[in-house]
């Protein structure tokens, strides 16, 4: 089967569903998302989304923050256009229905996280993300010109090399996707292709990510001719409960905000010693300091105690967690320290893109956070991250309105009758499948040991041994098997980790997320990017039609 509209969004996050609400006006929007619509990194936000509202605040003051926060590498025009219209959609919140948190005078209540100088995060207590989701979905199905084809995940990008093999790719034309339901391949075609599939902490064993967090839009858009960026940025929350458990479960910034204090776990407290703004200096600095502690004493986890302010406060302010860990862990932390260690959080690279989001396939455009903007640079401020959500779906939807004006997709229409179906390949062996769960064990461990907070060349060349070894028998296993969720997802976790691999080696110095022991911490204060180029971007015949 077919499916056609002038929009396909691929994700069904902050980014893809605020993007289709806003384009469903100019024409007809087709959402894929490969489980329950909700089913994302937004739906399990929790401290929420910074923006310039407070009364001592300015869209300066966020920018600056963000720049500080981001080591130098930040794009400082993509952080204007965040800081700057980042405000106005905040409020487009506010009016679609989202319950934010106010405190007893009817305003705002404003949040404080690691690196703001100020209280900035907008909130809707300590499940920020449910309620966005909650809002735009109960907007989205209601709407005439959306579908939604949940449990559909997309396979890979339609390029001109699936109207003629080994054709060069210059254009996008849509996906193939897979209904996980019958296990058929579909073809979704659209004027307008829009990758917002979050991101891929699901390439480490410990993360804060959902299990859909596999990095595939990185992965088929680098498939299919796109350069990334700064992959190697990858941001570990310092604060993921300490547990066995799948996902690690969040214990939000804000409660640092609120006071919460580290500590070893005999109580004696250490970020006095890593940085002036103890708890509440930058992500990067609060998990190094973190993982060395661990290091040094010895420890499996440290604290973190907000036991010494009022208990029916605490209650209030982070019902989630107060809940969570006091059905499903038996901790009371009005009373008692909480264990927590750091865990993958947030890719801070990605597909490169324009601050109108497009990127180098010409009709495809990628927002979000499988996006690379520019606006984190090589590390992410608390809470920017829905906020670029929304900034960078809005600016695609007035791009796209622009180009539709001049109708240049129509060029794309007489190629569509050559598209070919999706080549099923061969039959699954069950025997090898084991093997291929084990690629994925292994894949997870080595990018826990020798690609996560601390680095050095030793591990990282060690891993990019293993990776290009586990990479080829994992693509010789796709090529010979019937697709299923889990091989393409192991497929795209695969690449990514290639990519991050690669990346890493490439950034000769220790800056922001990436630390590397083999380099002294001086920092080339320069802007230098690592942008992976694929073969298919060398291309010197492809035509933008
Ligand atoms: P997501 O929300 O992750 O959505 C991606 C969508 O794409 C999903 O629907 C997924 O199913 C779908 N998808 C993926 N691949 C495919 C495919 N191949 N085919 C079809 N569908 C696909 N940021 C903040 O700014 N503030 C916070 O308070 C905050 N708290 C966080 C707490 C947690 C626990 C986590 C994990 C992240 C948090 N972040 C926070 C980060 C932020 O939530 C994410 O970066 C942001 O939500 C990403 O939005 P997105 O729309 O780009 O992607
Ligand atoms: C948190 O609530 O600590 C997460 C915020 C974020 O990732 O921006």
């Amino acid at each position: 089967m077919t499916y056609t509209g002038t929009f396909l969004v691929i994700g069904s996050g902050i980014a893809g569903l605020f993007f289709a609400l806003k384009a469903a006006r100019l024409g007809k929007v087709i959402i894929v998302t490969k489980d329950k619509p909700e089913e994302s990194a937004t739906n399990y936000a929790q401290g929420g989304i910074a923006a310039a509202l407070g009364e001592m605040d300015n869209p300066e003051k966020h920018m600056e923050d963000t720049l500080t926060a981001g080591a130098g590498l930040c794009d400082r025009e993509a952080v204007r256009i965040l800081v700057n219209e980042g405000v106005a959609a905040v409020r487009e919140l506010i009016d679609l229905g989202v319950p934010f948190t106010r405190d007893d005078s009817g305003s705002l209540h404003l949040g404080k996280e690691g690196g703001h100088g100020m209280h900035r995060v907008v909130h809707a207590h300590d499940f920020t993300g449910r309620e966005i989701e909650r809002s735009l979905l109960a907007q989205i199905v209601a709407h005439p010109d959306i579908q939604v084809l949940d449990r559909f995940m997309a396979v890979d990008l339609i390029t001109e090399h699936h109207f003629k093999p080994r054709q060069f790719s210059r254009n996008c034309f849509g996906a193939y996707i897979l209904s996980e339901d019958t296990g058929e391949i579909h073809s979704a075609l659209a004027d307008y292709i829009i990758l917002a599939t979050g991101g891929a902490g699901r390439v480490y064993p410990h993360t804060t990510n959902p299990a859909v967090s596999t990095g595939d839009g990185v992965a088929m858009a680098y498939r299919a001719g796109c350069r990334v960026r700064n992959l190697e940025f990858f941001q570990f929350h310092p604060t993921a409960l300490y547990r066995e458990g799948d996902p690690a479960f969040l214990i939000t910034e804000a409660l640092r905000g609120f006071g919460a204090v580290l500590t070893l776990p005999d109580g004696t407290p250490f970020m006095h010693r890593y940085s002036e703004q103890k708890e509440l200096a930058p992500r990067d600095i609060v998990a190094r300091a973190i993982d060395s502690e661990l290091k040094i004493n010895g420890v499996e986890y440290v604290h973190l105690d907000i036991s010494h302010r009022n208990a029916d406060e605490i209650r209030a302010h982070f019902p989630l967690i107060y809940n969570t860990l006091k059905e499903k862990y038996d901790i009371d932390i009005t009373r008692e320290p909480i264990p927590v260690v750091p865990a993958a959080h947030y890719m801070c690279g990605g597909i490169l893109v324009n601050y109108d989001g497009r990127a180098d396939l010409n009709y495809l455009y990628a927002i979000g956070e499988t996006a690379s903007t520019g606006v984190h640079g090589g590390n992410r401020l608390a809470s920017n991250s829905l906020l670029e959500g929304l900034v960078f779906a809005q600016r695609a939807v007035n791009d796209i309105e622009g180009r539709l004006r001049q109708r240049e997709a129509e060029a794309k229409k007489p190629y569509l009758k050559r598209l070919m179906p999706w080549d099923k390949g061969g039959a699954a062996n069950l025997a090898e499948w084991v093997l291929v769960q084990h690629d994925l064990k292994e894949i997870r461990s080595l990018m826990w040991d020798y690609v996560g907070i601390m680095r050095s060349n030793l591990r990282l060349q060690r891993a990019a041994r293993r990776i290009d070894l586990i990479y080829s028998e994992v693509l010789d296993f796709y090529n010979r098997t019937i697709p299923t969720r889990e091989i393409l997802e192991l497929r795209n976790i695969a690449l990514v980790a290639q990519l991050i691999i690669r990346s890493a080696l490439q950034r000769k110095e220790s800056r922001g997320l990436h630390f590397n022991t083999d380099y002294e911490e001086v920092r080339d204060e320069s802007r230098n990017d690592t942008i992976l180029e694929p073969l298919a971007f060398k291309n010197p015949f492809g035509e933008a039609i």
